[in-house]
């Protein structure tokens, strides 16, 4: 019993002394070095407790206790200065940088989705809730694909209906969706409904002509499916992407690969039909938006479907046109400029 108010009594002397120690440190260093005198591997508390196998089983626990409680006090006062060090420390650099506090912060620019992705994305959800899914292929094409299978032969006045980019490889850079059709029908059996949004390329610029744009494809195939299903599905997209009482229209068109084939023209939003020198719509008041038709035979017969059982529509719209009458944008080519004044005005 002798050693224990010996040892207890060189604890409270370390407590005492280290927190003057640390009270008196006026640098992290030496604060650091004080923590390490009393708390380290090698420091007072651990040294004092080494005599702690001279007492008795008794004792033991009862000065083990008290050397926690040291060590948490000790431990307290190191982290109450280190703070009081890193305050002072952080009030003279703030002196020295004199920084002035009532200066306007600087602000982050948000960022905001493309007019023309967010255009795509609406478009998207719609045939989505339909229950359509979603078909891809390359814009480095076969001829094949982007023609033959699409009823339109070699030499087939049709082809300049496209200005086409030909590469040396012999393929073509895709100038419509209309391709994705014919791959997603060679890997699908009927009945199927699908998109496929993608970039195509044609030589063709002016204010609504760009030589890279973008179309989404739509097909759909099964029995007994008619022109007034093609109708019905553009014309309720059309209400949901623009409103309920934008004026469209089914004019006769030709395509190869659909017959009967229509194009569908949305009202000029910006002369409604009233100025005859509209840059837009060129004086008509219209603007068209997108080609579609009854999927031809010929195409069914290329992927191998029974064109005596089924039938199809399709379309190809222009998502920058959509997105132009949309935003009442009168020049397809603020698209890809990048102006960041263009775009920021759709954050
Ligand atoms: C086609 O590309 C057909 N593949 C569409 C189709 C698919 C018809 C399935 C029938 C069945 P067209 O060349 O008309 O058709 O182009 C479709 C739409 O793409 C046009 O209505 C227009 O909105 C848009 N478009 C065409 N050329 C350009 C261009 N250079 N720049 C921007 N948009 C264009």
């Amino acid at each position: 019993m002798t050693d224990q108010p010996d040892l207890r009594s060189q604890l409270e002397e370390a407590r005492r002394q280290g927190i003057d120690d640390f009270d008196k440190a006026d640098s992290p260093q030496s604060l650091y070095e004080a923590r390490t005198r009393y708390l380290g591997k090698k420091g007072k508390v651990k040294g004092i407790l080494r005599g702690l196998g001279r007492l008795s089983k008794e004792e033991r626990p009862l000065i083990g206790q008290c050397a926690n409680e040291v060590a948490d006090a000790l431990e307290e006062a190191y982290q109450k200065r280190q703070n009081e060090l890193k305050s002072a420390q952080d009030a003279q650099k703030l002196e020295q940088d004199d920084i002035d506090l009532s200066l306007p912060g600087t602000w982050t620019r948000r960022g905001a989705v493309h007019p023309l992705i967010r255009t795509q994305l609406e478009i998207e959800d719609f045939f989505h809730s339909m229950g359509y899914d979603i078909g891809e292929g390359p814009e480095i094409e076969t001829e094949y694909h982007n023609f033959e299978a699409l009823n339109i032969p070699p030499d087939h006045p049709a082809r300049d209906m496209q200005d086409t980019f030909f590469m040396k490889s012999g393929h073509v850079l895709r100038t419509h969706t209309s391709p994705v059709q014919v791959r997603y029908m060679e890997s699908h059996q009927p009945p199927l409904r699908m998109i496929a949004p993608g970039r195509v390329y044609r030589c063709d610029s002016d204010v609504t002509h760009s030589p890279m744009f973008s179309q989404i494809e739509g097909l759909v195939v099964d029995e007994n499916i008619s022109f007034r299903d093609l109708r019905g599905t553009l014309e309720q997209m059309i209400h949901y992407i623009f409103s309920p009482d934008i004026g469209a229209r089914f004019r006769p068109s030709f395509f190869p690969f659909t017959e009967p084939s229509a194009e569908v023209d949305i009202e000029c939003f910006a002369c409604r039909g009233a100025d005859p020198q509209c840059r837009i719509c060129k004086g008509t008041g219209w603007l068209e938006v997108l080609g579609c038709g009854m999927v031809n035979p010929a195409v069914f017969e290329a992927v191998g479907y029974d064109s005596k059982k089924y039938t199809g529509f399709a379309f190809g719209l222009g998502i920058e046109r959509f997105a132009m009458l949309k935003y009442q944008i009168n020049d397809i080519r603020l698209f890809f400029d990048n102006d960041i004044r263009f775009l920021k005005q759709f954050v």
